[in-house]
């Protein structure tokens, strides 16, 4: 484990402090708050279920102790309101006293900013809603922190901002053209993060997140990304589509690793680590044609009727990047980033997860059975 993170635990596990995560019924945002409960921290979450489900905070719910569930507060609400983010910038609990009930209210002093509708294809199909979820609501999520004068604002950017510059490794600063909707909000993202730095001296930092995945990532839907997708089609003996030759290439990224590089942006005191965007991925590269193979292998001893089954080739996506490999040294040297997860042993964590959830009753779904 990285040190830097691992003295970061142990400090935290001392001293409690209070955190607003966005998007906390999401993937990302689910796998942040459970981090933080686990080391006793308040945490206010904010989300509109827009794509998030409660069956997130309730997983959560059961992998933390009740006294740390307590330390959680969940607001319902739209980050496309003002108002919602204001009312999210303050802890509110209430203790009872020997007489009276008192109620506190403690200023949030971290945000793990996560709220945002993903995907390049809904961006593509929907760029309005798109633009005003990750740009509007972006810059209230703005305006209300800076108004709360927070400590630090830590938000999801991604490796979409590479767009269509063609170097390899992605390094922070050279980046092309936007290639969808999506790609331009995440990167007004920063933009607007920059100019508040500079206009307000507020304090933020960005995260390019490159394909992250993970227990409680999404497999459902038209837009759910290609490992839970592709997982769940195996299961239900669905045909898996292969967008392209299969040669495109992606630097897969481990849900642990973002959780490191949260905490340790938004607590870094290194001046010069501020007001900046890191890469956040591993620094591998793995094509679809690999992934799928290592898929069918990790799933074959359960479903051993995958054996030799291929992938339906179709045309390739618009809006995609051909091929994706982050530096991560940036990361490395201003934060002490380390990652702790490859692909091959996020998924032997992240697989059982998947076929669980997949395989669950009220799923209503088909099992591939084969013996
Ligand atoms: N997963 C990835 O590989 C990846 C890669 C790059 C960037 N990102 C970014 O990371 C963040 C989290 O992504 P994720 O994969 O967890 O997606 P997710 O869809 O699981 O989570 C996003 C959450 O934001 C909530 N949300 C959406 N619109 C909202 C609104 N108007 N008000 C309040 N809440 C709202 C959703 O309900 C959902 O719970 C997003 O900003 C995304 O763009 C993700």
């Amino acid at each position: 484990m990285s040190n830097a993170y691992s003295q970061l635990k142990a400090r935290l596990a001392t001293e409690s402090h209070t955190w607003l995560v966005t998007g906390v019924a999401g993937f990302i945002g689910s796998n942040l708050l459970e981090t933080l409960l686990t080391l006793n921290q308040r945490v206010v979450g904010l989300d509109n279920f827009a794509t998030g489900h409660q069956r997130n905070l309730d997983e959560v719910q059961s992998l933390v102790t009740p006294e740390q569930w307590g330390n959680f507060q969940f607001i319902k609400g739209d980050i496309r309101n003002l108002d919602d983010c204001q009312r999210a910038m303050a802890f509110r609990h209430s203790r009872e006293g020997v007489n009276r009930v008192e109620d506190e209210s403690l200023p949030v002093e971290y945000v793990l900013h996560q709220a945002a509708l993903g995907s390049v294809p809904r961006s593509i199909a929907d760029p309005i809603t798109t633009n005003a979820t990750n740009i509007a609501g972006f810059l209230n999520m703005l305006v209300a922190a800076r108004d709360a004068k927070v400590k630090r604002f830590v938000y999801a950017a991604s490796s979409s901002t590479y767009g269509d510059h063609p170097a390899l490794p992605k390094v922070e600063d050279k980046i092309g053209k936007p290639l969808s909707p999506y790609a331009v909000t995440k990167y007004v993202n920063e933009l607007y993060a920059d100019v508040f730095a500079r206009t307000y001296g507020f304090n933020a930092i960005g995260l390019r997140y490159f394909n992250v995945f993970g227990p409680r990532q999404d497999p459902n839907g038209a837009y759910a990304a290609v490992i839970p997708k592709w997982i769940a089609s195996m299961i239900k003996n669905e045909p898996v589509f292969m967008n392209g030759d299969g040669e495109t290439s992606r630097d897969f990224c481990f849900i642990e690793n973002v959780r490191q590089m949260n905490l340790l942006a938004a607590t870094t005191e290194n001046e010069a680590a501020t007001n900046q965007v890191y890469n956040v991925a591993v620094g591998d590269r793995t094509t679809l044609n690999e992934l799928y193979a290592q898929l069918n292998l990790n799933l074959l001893p359960i479903y051993p009727c995958l054996q030799g089954v291929q992938p339906a080739y179709r045309d390739f996506r618009a809006g995609d990047v051909r091929h994706s490999l982050a530096d991560i040294s940036k990361a490395a040297t201003l934060l002490g980033y380390q990652p702790t997860h490859r692909i091959g042993e996020g998924l032997k964590v992240a697989m059982g997860w998947y076929v669980n959830f997949v395989t669950q009753p009220q799923d209503k779904i088909t099992v591939q059975k084969c013996t």
